[in-house]
């Protein structure tokens, strides 16, 4: 392996992008493979082994495609990765780990988590919580259709926004939070909205959390790249959402979007 070979992503659907974005802010000069399962999105609301399964196959390709690094870009994925890397010889770095750091440094007993069923019902997020303070407490909610409906790449829909107020109301106005962390890496997407809809709360992003971390292994590993930030997108989805999001989401324009 040398510093040449791209960093691979991956997710179920576009979500990952937003850990893209922090990347390609932090580490300009490396290459990245994005993987974006948008055929099987949700993963949220499927079971340990059929996430297990598929994102085997996203790493799989990614091994093919001799990449350095992975970053999972997709909290769902992240609470099973203890159970997937020991078949890997290869670094693969969750978003829930480096983010869980920085939630342990925030003032206040309580924080808000909003995030997929899956993430939720894993406890994942508390039990790494719990080992580093467990004076704090999560205030977690699932929200079963919100990651779906943000892959749509329709923001203005109806559907969307009452999923919004169903899920996060009711955290806002029943405890003491000041920070949501947005547990799902589809979320940031529609932070604008969020924060329209709840001025006050602090929303973290836990992709800068998780770029962060991949920078701090690439530099301790002397694996810094100093490329032309090739940026390549494969999906099993539609290539018209990607190049909507990317857009959206002010990436750096991909060298090229393959539908598998
Ligand atoms: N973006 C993913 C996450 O961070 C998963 C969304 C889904 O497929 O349910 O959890």
């Amino acid at each position: 392996m040398t510093n040449k070979n791209p960093i691979g992503i991956i997710d179920s659907g576009v979500g990952g992008l937003t850990v893209v974005k922090e990347l390609q802010t932090l580490l300009p000069d490396e290459d990245i493979i994005y993987f974006g399962d948008n055929k099987n999105v949700p993963y949220g609301s499927k079971s340990q082994e059929e996430i297990i399964s598929l994102t085997k196959k996203m790493l799989d390709f990614l091994v093919e495609h001799n990449v350095k690094l992975v970053g999972v870009g997709c909290n769902t994925i992240s609470t099973v990765l203890n159970l997937i890397n020991p078949d890997y010889d290869l670094k693969i770095i969750g978003i829930v780990d480096p983010t869980v750091k920085y939630i342990a440094k925030l003032p206040g007993k309580k924080v808000g988590l909003i995030a997929t069923p899956f993430t939720v019902n894993s406890k994942y997020y508390n039990q790494t919580l719990a080992s580093i303070d467990n004076t704090k407490e999560l205030v977690s909610e699932g929200c079963p259709q919100l990651a779906t409906l943000i892959d749509r790449g329709d923001f203005n829909q109806e559907e969307l926004k009452k999923e919004v107020e169903k899920h996060i109301t009711p955290i806002v106005t029943n405890h003491a939070i000041n920070s949501i962390v947005l547990g799902c890496t589809h979320y940031p997407i529609i932070l604008d909205l969020l924060k329209e809809y709840y001025p006050g709360i602090n929303f973290i992003n836990p992709a800068f959390y998780q770029a962060m971390a991949m920078k701090e292994y690439l530099t301790e590993n002397n694996l810094l790249a100093n490329n032309n930030s090739y940026f390549e997108v494969y999906t099993t989805g539609d290539r018209e959402k990607y190049q909507l999001l990317i857009k959206m989401l002010n990436l750096k324009e991909p060298d090229k979007i393959t539908k598998l």
